[in-house]
């Protein structure tokens, strides 16, 4: 299997709870490893711009909104099959449909605020990456 590098958030529901350090045990758990780390609080245009897929969609308003109400911690994971890997240990968008002992069914409050980011594909990943990192930030 290849080692892959995916992006991901740790979204304002989550730190606002204190949960980066039990979020990040779960992916060192299941053998990710934390390459690159930084605690930020997303400007409107940058979550904007970052969630522009979804700009048609009748959430992208609040969903700005939210991601700008506080802080996040945006990480670079790396590890054998990481993309996937991650939006397993994530479980499903909306908790109410997420499996045990994923990261949204135990800490998520809601569809929205539903605690983590991860990439979708290895090629998002990549543009994800270099939207918030630098490759001097990133130590593997
Ligand atoms: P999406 O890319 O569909 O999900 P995922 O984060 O699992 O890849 O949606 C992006 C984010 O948009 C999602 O994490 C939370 C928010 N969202 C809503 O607020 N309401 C919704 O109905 C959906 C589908 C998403």
């Amino acid at each position: 299997m290849a080692i892959e590098r995916t992006f991901s958030i740790l979204k304002p529901d989550a730190t606002r709870r204190n949960l980066t350090g039990a979020i990040n045990e779960r992916f060192e758990k299941a053998g990710l490893r934390i390459v690159a780390q930084k605690r930020i609080h997303m400007t409107e245009a940058q979550a904007g711009k970052f969630y522009e897929v979804h700009k048609e969609r009748p959430f992208y308003g609040e969903l700005v909104k939210f991601m700008t109400s506080g802080p996040v911690v945006v990480q670079v994971l790396e590890g054998e099959n990481a993309v996937l890997k991650n939006r397993e240990i994530m479980g499903a968008t909306n908790p109410a449909n997420a499996d045990a002992g994923t990261i949204r069914k135990d800490f998520a409050e809601s569809i929205e605020a539903n605690s983590v980011h991860g990439s979708d594909s290895l090629e998002n990943a990549a543009i994800e990456i270099a939207y918030f990192f630098a490759g001097c930030e990133i130590v593997g």
